[in-house]
């Protein structure tokens, strides 16, 4: 079947094709996905044209690519048409990692190298598309991490290498000693989550000519449920508004919204429901006007912009 959306996102001159949207897999664990559920997730995404996967180490208690990893397993064809990102770095206390006494970072060498092993033996896989640090590491070595990046990518794990939640200059260090572009800086942006529109992470994005991948495009869910919070309250009702003119939905507004960002980010969904995925790729085709764009962040700060 050919994708409802087949036009692709490149994340960065050097870098390779993702879809535009993305499929974020944090809460894989809370969807109780049977086997055919998964590959059925899979499929209807791919045919909606998302073809790009998130993952993490750390998902589901060190779960959630072992899920993923099996539908993989019984469905081999599918590999090749679908990039698979994931991450590591972030130590969790877990059943699963009894050496782990407090939570932490580790950026060394070994525990990249240790971390996409066991990532790819868990996807099933040979290699990943797109390897992320997960957040930035107080003790991190630039040089270390550059040098197992590359080594990494020679021995064809990682296809490319990327950060998630860094500042301008950790970026920036990370990037004079890597031989290759980081290709991403994977962070959270939304209506109630504006940083990196202006701490710079977008700036830089637009300077180097990378995408970055945006976590929590619908702040977690917390847009359409929490009803109390006077901000959510304004925001939703210029959304409301503006749905009207457009004929789009609540969703498709919010992502129409991030999407008309000039830095062309990639929003990582986070649903596991198909309909939820179908109503997002219909946003790819929704320009909304700059005085509407504008609308809806007077209604994120409470004030219109000076
Ligand atoms: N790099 C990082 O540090 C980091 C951190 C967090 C997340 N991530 C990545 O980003 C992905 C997305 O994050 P997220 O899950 O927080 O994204 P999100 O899309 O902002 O939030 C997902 C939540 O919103 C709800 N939702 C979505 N559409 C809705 C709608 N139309 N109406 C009502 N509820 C709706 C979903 O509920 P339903 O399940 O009912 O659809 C789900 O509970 C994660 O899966 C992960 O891959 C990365």
């Amino acid at each position: 079947m050919t994708p409802k959306y087949s036009a692709r996102l490149h994340m960065h001159p050097e870098g390779p094709n993702f879809s535009k949207l993305s499929a974020g897999l944090w809460r894989l664990n809370e969807w109780n996905f049977s086997l055919k559920d998964m590959i059925h997730f899979i499929e209807t995404a791919i045919e909606l044209g998302i073809t790009t996967f998130d993952h993490a180490d750390i998902y589901g208690d060190y779960g959630n690519e072992s899920i993923f990893g099996e539908a993989l397993n019984n469905r081999s064809d599918l590999r090749d048409k679908i990039e698979l990102v994931s991450k590591c770095g972030i130590c969790l206390i877990s059943e699963n990692r009894p050496a782990h006494s407090i939570q932490h970072y580790n950026t060394t060498a070994a525990h990249i190298r240790a971390s996409v092993e066991q990532t790819l033996k868990n996807l099933q896989i040979d290699y990943l598309d797109l390897l992320l640090i997960h957040r930035p590491d107080p003790l991190m070595n630039a040089t270390e991490m550059a040098d197992i990046f590359m080594d990494l990518i020679s021995e064809q794990k990682i296809k490319y290498a990327g950060v998630s939640n860094f500042t301008v200059s950790q970026f920036s260090m990370l990037q004079s000693k890597m031989d290759v572009p980081l290709i991403t800086n994977q962070v959270e942006c939304s209506l109630l989550h504006l940083d990196p529109i202006y701490n710079g992470t977008f700036d830089q994005a637009q300077e180097l000519n990378f995408s970055p991948m945006i976590w929590s495009p619908f702040a977690g869910g917390r847009i359409f449920n929490e009803w109390h919070d006077e901000r959510i309250v304004n925001i939703r009702k210029v959304c409301d508004d503006i749905s009207k003119k457009y004929e789009a939905s609540t969703d498709q507004i919010l992502l129409a919204w991030l999407l008309k960002l000039p830095c062309n980010p990639q929003p990582v969904l986070g649903s596991g429901k198909t309909e939820r995925l179908r109503s997002a790729v219909e946003s790819l085709s929704l320009e909304i006007e700059r005085q509407d764009w504008y609308r809806l962040l007077e209604a994120s700060t409470g004030h219109p912009v000076p």
